[in-house]
């Protein structure tokens, strides 16, 4: 019995773990994207766009480009390749704030 209470306990430990890494808002914030571009991409620092609102697809082609370099900056040229595999789910996330 205490084993199953056990299982149970680590799967819904991980389950909700694989939810919140999942969510585009959690990936935002624990990249330390929010830092730069502001809470929920709204940015109040004109060196920093604000990404709010924005197309999503448009945000993932953004970010892909500066994975790939074919857009070129410093600071998302080394940061873009951490979203890898969650573009969508962040471009998804701004563009619906
Ligand atoms: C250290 C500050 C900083 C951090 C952290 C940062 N960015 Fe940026 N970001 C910038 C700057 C500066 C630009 C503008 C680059 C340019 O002029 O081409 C930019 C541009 C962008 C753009 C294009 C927006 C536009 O209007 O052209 C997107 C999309 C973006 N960032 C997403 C992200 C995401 C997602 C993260 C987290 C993984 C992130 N950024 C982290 C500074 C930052």
């Amino acid at each position: 019995m205490k084993k199953v209470l056990f299982v149970v306990a680590i799967f819904s430990m991980l389950s909700s773990y694989s939810v919140q890494a999942g969510t585009g808002e959690d990936m935002f914030n624990a990249l330390g994207c929010a830092g730069c571009h502001g809470v929920g991409g709204k940015s109040s620092i004109s060196t920093y766009p604000s990404l709010a609102g924005k197309d999503a697809d448009w945000l993932v082609q953004q970010l892909k480009d500066f994975q790939t370099g074919t857009r070129q900056d410093p600071t998302m040229n080394a940061m873009a390749p951490m979203t890898a595999g969650f573009e969508q789910a962040i471009a998804d996330y701004l563009s619906s704030q």
